[in-house]
């Protein structure tokens, strides 16, 4: 039976990190910054079995069914003036590396951080700048599709969610959970250049065709990112475009 241990988190973080585990929660993003204040350290960690309103990008809602998935989100008091886009992208190469080194496996990047897996969405990142009088901090936000949902996907993402593992591992959800944390921690510290190299050598759809979601779609080939995290497109009349996260989004 895989279900979450805060002891094992514990012990597995290299990091002194304060971590609950609820059973059933809306969104663990969501109840971090109503309890955070400034007394709140970094690192600080909500995981939960369940979460009955998980929230994802541009407002969408995230499937987080009893038990099958790893939901969790942490509090980042960066130390420098990061952007955003460093943030995210850290967080993406995190997850990536911690699948990476737990399986063996080679997961993708879809920019700006979904992460993919033999052609499935199979985690996708939530990272939230807040600012309180005069103090900013990140919440971070990860759900992954550990197994496969005891009911399958919703029909609305069943042809393009995927799950990691075909059946339960002990104590899974705990190590891999702590070591996104791990890696995170670790990258957050290096040069957003080490970042950016793992980033781009994951980066999916390079040199294909992808449609521009904005107020006026538009297709476009991937290039890349540049060195500011923003994507790098060409339109079909071969002007370059440069995507910044926050606005827009993309389809494979
Ligand atoms: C996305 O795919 O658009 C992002 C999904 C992020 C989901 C995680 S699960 C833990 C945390 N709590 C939430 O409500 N959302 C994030």
């Amino acid at each position: 039976m895989d279900s979450l241990s805060s002891a094992i988190i514990k012990e597995k973080l290299k990091y002194d990190f304060e971590v609950s585990v609820l059973k059933e929660i809306d969104s663990t993003s969501t109840y971090l910054l109503s309890v955070a204040d400034e007394n709140t350290r970094n690192g600080t960690a909500v995981f939960s079995e369940m979460q009955t309103n998980g929230r994802g990008r541009r407002g969408k809602s995230f499937f987080s069914p009893d038990k099958t998935g790893l939901y969790f989100s942490f509090l980042l008091r960066p130390e420098k003036d990061f952007t955003p886009a460093e943030i995210t992208l850290t967080a993406a190469v995190s997850v990536t590396l911690a699948l990476e080194k737990l399986l063996g496996v080679t997961p993708k990047i879809k920019w700006v951080n979904d992460i993919f897996l033999d052609g499935k969405k199979v985690c996708g990142i939530l990272a939230e700048r807040h600012q309180r009088e005069k103090e900013v901090f990140y919440i971070l936000g990860v759900g992954v599709n550990v197994y496969r949902p005891e009911n399958d996907f919703p029909h609305e993402i069943k042809e393009t969610a995927g799950y990691i593992l075909p059946s339960e591992r002990e104590n899974f959800k705990s190590y891999l959970a702590s070591e996104i944390i791990n890696e995170f921690f670790y990258l957050h510290k290096s040069d957003f250049s080490v970042i950016l190299k793992e980033y781009s050598s994951r980066l999916l759809g390079v040199g294909k065709e992808i449609k521009v979601l904005c107020n006026c779609p538009y297709s476009a080939v991937l290039r890349g990112i540049n060195k500011n995290g923003e994507l790098i497109v060409t339109k079909e009349n071969g002007e370059e475009a440069l995507l910044s996260s926050g606005e827009i989004s993309i389809v494979l």
